[in-house]
């Protein structure tokens, strides 16, 4: 999604922020530019293709300059046109980048047309450029700091001006923006990956802070309007840029990375302890009398998943909400719940906002599972679980869904156990078996060369059902949005025991139907409904433990998965699902990593 990089320095900043937009890119976005004052002037190179296009430009055009911003855009208000692309000008004198939405932005419009401004482009952001120039008056963060009372929505914006040519100006609301700090020069971006190579110390922003880079000072104001002193951490892990190594895409590398990122999420203690989850968990856990889950994607269904494990294992009350609908809805609070936000970029613009509407609405407790520990989630809960899952590159998330399901496993057994529902002997049980899921999921990946020989086949069909029952069933969802993610087909998911209420009208020959097959006590209910399609004509391609006794017949392909895992089942059983949804993509020769019209880190609403 968008992403921003900006720098004041004394050296040329075009290759410092096209590297940055090169760092941001795995988001996804539409079109990029990068603007620089150059011979007093702000000047611009824009392209709807890709960075690597825009580098080009700048150095046919010999783009240079000392102060800078630069931009991906992922279009909302506008087609992915020039015109429309980042940076975008007023009056020739001040050049803006923006992220996030602008939700009064025809009233602002309106307002500013009627003071002669001009608009060249159908975004929001032009309102902001010209809104922040129409208040200058020789000092940008001040009209900046002034515009953004007239501002409702989400924004993260870097701005320049023509008569101040050291100085950037930031501001940032509901969308992140950290700046970052140099000798002699500052940064400003809205993720601190993009400035790996340029410093590893970091301001991050705070909701309604604006910032004044010049070459030796960072001044932060809060929302307020007072001087803020905001802290200074040492990122490290911000290196290099990840490799694909062996493999053809990032997708296919992050699943086979599954067994090293799990075993570098599960907990080294040989007990569950709610010290895990932060000093205060365990005071905040034995407060607390149930679960409101908050998320988005696949993340949601991690949540889901949770839900089985945590009402059968500890026993407590857990409620799973889609971010975005929570938000919007009277809901009844209850102050005795626990919030658990689950997302693996920490960015998610409905999951925060869901986070900050419980949180309005008196919820005491929070925590997030979450996969960068510098993520604006993880800075808003009280307590957290990070994941290991290290970046995450393509768009369909693979590893950050397995680790989210180790901690939420662990958070299970850590109330559980606190919640006198699992005895010594069961504990040392469930430790035993995370220790030993590294190697169950390798010998799951070993099954990718019969993977891929059904995948010739999906790659025929443009639809596609997907069942599971119980536990496994948020498996079965997950399974159809990573096919309809990065294959394009239209793919739906059920409880099995749903098929007969409706879903069943579309089983023909022609409708392959893959089946998440566990050896639980749900077996013999799964059988009856494989049955349900056999009879129907329809295709079935099953995934079964090896002890269900399901076998190969007219009609039923099946792919024989290890003996059944217990309640850690649904971590091995999604990850054919992801095999075969990526080899389907790939012989349908879709841009596995980069899906259309979807970004990595959705940060707007
Ligand atoms: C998954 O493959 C997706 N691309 C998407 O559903 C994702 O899980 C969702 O946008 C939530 O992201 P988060 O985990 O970073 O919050």
């Amino acid at each position: 999604m968008c992403g921003i990089v900006g720098a004041v320095a004394q050296r040329n900043i075009v290759s410092v922020l096209i590297e940055g937009l090169r760092r941001l890119e795995y988001r996804g976005y539409d079109s990029c530019g990068v603007a620089v004052l150059a011979g007093g002037e702000p000047k611009r190179a824009r392209s709807v293709a890709r960075v690597a296009d825009l580098d080009e430009q700048v150095r046919e055009t010999r783009l240079e300059g000392v102060t800078g911003i630069a931009h991906t855009r992922w279009a909302t208000h506008g087609a992915p046109v020039t015109d429309n692309a980042h940076p975008i000008f007023s009056r020739n004198e001040l050049a803006i980048v923006h992220n996030g939405i602008i939700e009064n932005y025809e009233t602002l419009r309106d307002m500013l047309r009627g003071k002669g401004y001009e608009f060249i482009s159908q975004t929001d952001t032009e309102v902001i450029a010209h809104l922040i120039q129409s208040l200058y008056s020789g000092d940008l963060f001040a009209a900046v700091r002034e515009a953004t009372g007239h501002l409702h929505g989400a924004y993260a914006i870097a701005v320049l001006h023509k008569s101040q040519p050291d100085t950037v100006v930031g501001a940032r609301q509901g969308s992140p923006l950290v700046v970052g700090l140099g000798e002699g020069e500052n940064f400003l971006a809205s993720d601190a990956l993009a400035l790996a190579g340029s410093t590893d110390r970091f301001m991050f922003l705070e909701e309604g802070d604006v910032c004044e880079l010049t070459l030796e000072k960072v001044r932060v104001f809060d929302r307020d309007g007072k001087p803020a002193a905001r802290d200074v951490r040492q990122v490290a892990a911000y290196g290099g840029a990840v490799e694909l190594g062996p493999y053809r895409h990032f997708m296919q590398k992050e699943i086979f990375e599954q067994p090293r990122a799990i075993s570098d999420t599960i907990p080294q203690s040989d007990v569950f302890d709610a010290s895990l989850f932060g000093e205060t968990a365990p005071k905040a856990f034995a407060e607390i009398d149930s679960l409101l889950i908050l998320a988005c994607g696949t993340s949601y269904y991690s949540g889901l998943t949770a839900k089985y494990w945590l009402e059968s294992i500890a026993k407590i009350p857990t409620q799973v909400e889609i971010a975005s609908e929570y938000r919007y809805r009277d809901s009844v609070p209850n102050p005795k719940s626990l919030v658990v936000v689950i997302s693996q970029s920490g960015e998610t613009a409905d999951t925060i906002a869901a986070l900050k509407h419980a949180q309005s609405l008196g919820h005491k407790h929070t925590l997030s599972v979450c996969n960068v520990a510098t993520s604006a989630m993880v800075r808003m809960t009280e307590l957290s679980f990070l994941t290991h899952a290290g970046r995450e590159i393509g768009v369909a998330s693979t590893k950050a869904f397995t680790t989210q399901l180790v901690a939420l496993f662990v958070l299970a057994a850590t109330l559980g156990k606190m919640r006198g529902n699992i005895s010594a002997k069961q504990e040392a049980d469930y430790i035993r078996q995370l220790r030993h899921l590294p190697a169950a999921l390798n010998s799951v990946l070993a099954l990718e060369p019969q993977i891929i020989a059904w995948s010739e086949e999906f790659s025929r069909k443009e639809n596609a059902l997907f069942l599971g029952r119980g536990l496994h069933y948020p498996i079965a969802l997950e399974g159809a949005l990573k096919l309809k993610e990065i294959s394009y087909i239209h793919a739906e998911a059920y409880p099995a025991g749903e098929l007969k209420h409706g879903p069943l009208a579309l089983v023909t020959e022609a409708m392959p139907v893959v089946t998440v097959a566990p050896n639980d006590a749900l077996l013999e209910k799964l059988k009856s409904n494989i049955q349900e399609v056999r009879a129907r004509g329809g295709q079935l391609y099953v995934f079964a433990d090896a002890d269900t006794k399901i076998v190969n017949d007219e009609g039923l392909h099946v792919i024989r998965m290890p003996e059944h895992y217990g309640l850690l089942s649904p971590i091995l059983h999604v990850v054919p699902l992801q095999l075969l949804a990526y080899h389907t993509a790939c012989s349908r020769g879709t841009d596995v990593d980069k899906p259309r019209n979807l970004a990595k880190s959705v940060t707007v609403e």
